[in-house]
């Protein structure tokens, strides 16, 4: 009778829990007012008491909340602040520099006032950083014309003549987070590889209200963000506009809620993974919306194993979905389409060569499926 038993709990829990709810609803007589900061306040976090401690940091002086401002960065737009800044994220012996793997000892907040902080350089981000701007004016990280890194934001730095040895193991790199910011790159010449966000990171990461902005002069070489492998990780509300790439992803798992990406070539370039969910994308005028490489009919070619889109807008892009190879009915890697609204997308799915495997158009595709 265990069927009897589970009925009953689920019951009892439904009674308790409306109990509850009902509860908190009788106390909600009104709705929330609209507070007391005025428009031109900065974010809340900016001005609270910081007196938090990392808890088993044996140094009591060590300090978790870093405002960049105080460390000399100006946001004037005008200033490099790429020393400053970066002297905010290394500073009270971090983890990071190749030398530790992991360390939940030195846990830092770098917080960004609104403004504009130009970079010359990358941002190389230590083990277990939250990196949050002005949620109110989210500020702008603004890569210069000479702008010569990888990436702007670097979340796992490979070491200078390293031959690829890298700060982090992919898989290990946990508790980091960007929130609200801009990325802007449309200074750097288009010709130049560019990359917002080197986010190679794993559980515990995410990555919430980020806009990268690129050139989307022909042959643009600019790209919002480079994901080559890792173990994640959650990314949503983000915004890529223009570029070669929106976002190139290879990880093992992610889920990605709200993304767009406007005027790119690629919007999403999938490497390889053992499952993606997309919910909630919106295509603007790409080339190719989602460039997945299926490498084959076994699970050792699979390359991108799993990848279920959920929720998307489409418009004026020739190609939704393209796989690197055909499905004769056994593709290893398998795709879960859900609701997509297509509006002058000539090619739902098709494959590298040209060949089209379902028939797009001005039309919403309830639910598909290959594997
Ligand atoms: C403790 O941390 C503070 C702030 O980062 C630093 O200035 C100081 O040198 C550190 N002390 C030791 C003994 O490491
Ligand atoms: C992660 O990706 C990089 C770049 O493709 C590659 O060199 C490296 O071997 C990968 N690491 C693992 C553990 O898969
Ligand atoms: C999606 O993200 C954008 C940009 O952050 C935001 O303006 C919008 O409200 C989000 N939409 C949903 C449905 O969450
Ligand atoms: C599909 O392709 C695989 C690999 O080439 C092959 O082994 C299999 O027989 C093919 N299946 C069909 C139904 O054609």
């Amino acid at each position: 009778m265990m069927w009897y038993h589970s009925a009953l709990l689920f019951l009892s829990t439904v009674l308790h829990t409306s109990q509850i709810a009902s509860g908190l609803g009788s106390s909600c007589s009104a709705p929330l007012g609209s507070g007391t900061a005025s428009p031109t306040d900065p974010y809340w976090l900016e001005t609270i008491q910081h007196q938090g401690t990392s808890a088993f940091n044996s140094n009591s002086s060590y300090e978790v909340f870093r405002n960049v401002k105080d460390f000399g960065a100006m946001g004037d737009g005008v200033t490099d602040d790429t020393v400053a800044i970066n002297a905010a994220m290394s500073s009270g012996d971090r983890c990071g520099g190749g030398s530790c793997e992991s360390s939940t000892l030195t846990p830092a907040i770098v917080y960004f006032p609104q403004g504009t902080y130009l970079v010359s350089s990358a941002i190389n981000t230590y083990y277990y950083t939250q990196i949050i701007g002005d949620a109110k004016n989210p500020p702008t990280l603004l890569a210069s014309p000479g702008f010569n890194s990888f990436a702007v934001i670097d979340a796992d730095p490979y070491i200078p003549n390293g031959y690829g040895a890298q700060w982090f193991t992919n898989q290990d790199n946990f508790f980091r987070s960007v929130r609200n910011l801009i990325i802007d790159l449309r200074q750097v010449p288009s010709a130049n590889l560019a990359i917002g966000l080197h986010w190679q990171v794993s559980q515990a990461t995410s990555l919430v209200n980020v806009v990268v902005e690129m050139s989307t002069a022909a042959g643009t070489n600019h790209q919002g963000l480079l994901m080559e492998n890792g173990s994640g990780g959650f990314m949503g509300d983000i915004v890529f506009n223009g570029g070669k790439i929106g976002i190139q992803v290879g990880n093992q798992q992610f889920t990605v809620r709200n993304l767009t990406v406007n005027n790119a070539d690629t919007a999403v370039l999938g490497v390889w993974n053992w499952g993606f969910t997309f919910q909630t994308v919106t295509i603007n005028s790409c080339q190719i919306g989602f460039d997945l490489t299926t490498g084959g009919t076994t699970e050792s070619t699979q390359t991108v194993g799993s990848e279920a889109i959920i929720d998307a807008v489409v418009t004026n892009t020739p190609i939704f979905v393209r796989s690197s190879t055909a499905s004769n009915g056994t593709l290893a890697g398998s795709l879960v389409l859900n609701n997509i609204k297509l509006t002058n997308v000539p090619t739902a799915v098709g494959v590298v060569g040209g060949t089209t495997v379902l028939a797009g158009g001005t039309t919403t595709i309830a639910s598909w499926g290959q594997g």
